[in-house]
């Protein structure tokens, strides 16, 4: 008997098709991949699963019995999980790992000791490499992951749904995480694992089905078929190979940053950028990439160093004077820092570039919404209108407006703080065409990311940032993903271990 089934569950929205006669059935034990492209209906399916959404139609069977799950908390009390990308907002950042896990239960155990003790056991038992009497606020992403997972664990999960756990990992955090959810599937569980990345899936899971426009187009043990036609069915056609990229013809050196420093993760940065360039730098989690990019903003103050504009020192201490000065932004942050998430796609996409479309203080309407169009065509951002409101449209979508926001303003130089985080790969491919297009007019791009085989595929220069420094600039000929991971791990220059 399958440990949860899914019958007919359909949920639609107002202009979106949402879940439509979904039928699933998951066995204890098994790892099942929940894939589609952006806006396809997985983080709704999800939803549906854990109380948050209530179906329209449809039922859902735990063990063989019909289940009405009433809310998460319900959900929960019957054994289905979730894991959120927002792990900070269900742990207390200032307890310990162990009060962390006991935590619903706390005034049940007042001796700390047996609290350790027993948080050890259960960290033990899942084969979890963590200290219980950490506080969380010292963990890493890939740290408080397990913590959460562990509390479900404990709190008797049968069924654990994470939904893009691993976007905002690099390649050796990912590796332990994939690790720890084995774990788990050793244990018993059944889980449901949401993904953009079609390596980790294939590597990962037993199972897998594909959403597109919320129907379930494709239900197979993974073993069964390829990555290659789990694209075609994502997208309903055979697709073209990835990306290539043109041989670019990089300008005049434009931005000279000298000794950088925040005060913090920032140490003494120096790199150079030219004209129509796309810069890599490339770092793994906690190597400083979002504070240098929030530096470069001025969205963060700057202790030490100076940036040069051909030549000339610049001068700007707020994010509005770096967008004055040709500056923008995607951070990694959407929803807090990216976007109105209560206003429409159309108000996002235009409002840095009212200066242009309202010279004289009145927006032009049509201009507006040609501009909007062509932005949402670009990069195939899936909503039914452009009144539609950011706050609905799906993860992935949300992240394609904030990327389309600075497309056709006054940008000179665009950061891009891990931009493909949540985006399937065809709108990663599109993605890269628009980069394309923006150095060709000139534009220049300094795109900060973990994912080392984007990188390789996208820049003229890569700059090597760890712990803070640059460590290392490699040209085009030494940019293949392993040697970037290299030496984004610490590794050092080969030559200077030799000779040492
Ligand atoms: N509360 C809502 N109101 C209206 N539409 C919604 C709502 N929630 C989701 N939708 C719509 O349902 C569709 C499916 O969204 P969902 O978030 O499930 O996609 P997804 O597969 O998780 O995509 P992504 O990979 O981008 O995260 C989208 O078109 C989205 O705009
Ligand atoms: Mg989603």
């Amino acid at each position: 008997m399958a440990l949860l089934e899914v019958r007919n569950l359909s949920k639609t929205f107002a202009g979106s098709p949402g879940v439509i006669d979904v039928n699933l059935s998951i066995q204890s034990g098994e790892i099942h991949a929940l894939i589609g492209a952006n806006g396809a209906g997985k983080s709704t399916l999800m939803k549906l699963l854990s109380g948050a959404y209530q179906g329209d139609q449809g039922e859902i069977y735990l063990n063989g019995q019909r289940v009405v799950i009433e809310n998460p908390v319900h959900g929960k009390e019957l054994g289905i999980h979730c894991v959120y990308q927002e792990v900070d907002t269900a742990l207390v950042p200032s307890l310990t790992v162990g009060e962390n896990l006991f935590l619903d239960c706390l005034p049940l155990i007042i001796n700390w000791k047996t609290l350790f003790r027993e948080a050890e056991e259960v960290l033990q038992k899942l084969n979890f490499p963590l200290d219980p009497k950490r506080k969380i606020d010292s963990l890493t992403l890939v740290e408080k992951q397990m913590v959460l997972l562990a509390k479900a664990f404990m709190q008797n999960a049968k069924i654990m749904i994470f939904d893009e756990p691993t976007a905002p990992l690099s390649g050796p955090e990912t590796k332990i995480l994939l690790q720890q959810i084995c774990n788990l599937k050793e244990k018993g569980v059944g889980i449901i694992f949401i993904s953009h990345r079609l390596q980790e899936v294939f590597a990962l899971c037993d199972t897998l089905s594909v959403l597109r426009n919320g129907q379930l187009v494709l239900n197979r043990s993974v073993s069964a078929t390829s990555p290659e036609v789990v694209v075609e069915a994502m997208f309903g056609e055979k697709r073209a190979d990835g990306f290539v990229k043109k041989t670019a013809s990089v300008g005049d050196p434009l931005l000279q940053a000298n000794h950088l420093s925040d005060g913090g993760r920032v140490k003494d940065v120096t790199f150079q950028l030219r004209k129509g360039e796309i810069l890599g730098i490339a770092g793994l989690v906690g190597a400083g990439k979002t504070e240098l990019a929030r530096l470069l903003f001025a969205a963060s103050p700057r202790q030490q160093g100076d940036i040069l504009w051909e030549g000339n020192p610049m001068y700007f201490s707020s994010p509005k004077q770096a967008i004055e000065a040709g500056f923008a932004l995607v951070p990694e942050e959407r929803r807090g820092e990216g976007l109105f998430v209560n206003e429409s796609i159309r108000a996002n996409l235009t409002l840095p570039i009212l200066k242009t479309i309202a010279p004289w203080g009145w927006i032009r309407r049509q201009k507006e919404r040609e501009h909007g169009q062509k932005i949402v065509d670009a990069l195939s951002i899936k909503a039914s209108h452009l009144e539609f409101p950011v706050e609905r449209l799906s993860g992935g979508n949300q992240q394609k407006v904030v990327i389309g926001k600075w497309v056709g303003s006054d940008t000179k130089v665009l950061l891009l703080d891990e931009p493909t985080k949540g985006i399937d790969v065809q709108a990663k491919k599109e993605l890269f065409y628009l980069l394309e297009e923006l150095v060709a007019q000139g534009i220049s791009i300094v795109y900060f990311t973990s994912e080392m085989d984007e990188l390789a595929a996208i820049s003229d220069t890569i700059y090597i940032l760890y712990k803070g420094h640059i460590t290392k600039k490699l040209g085009k000929e030494e940019m293949d993903p392993q040697t970037i991971l290299y030496y984004a791990s610490g590794g050092t220059n080969q030559d200077e271990t030799d000779s040492a």
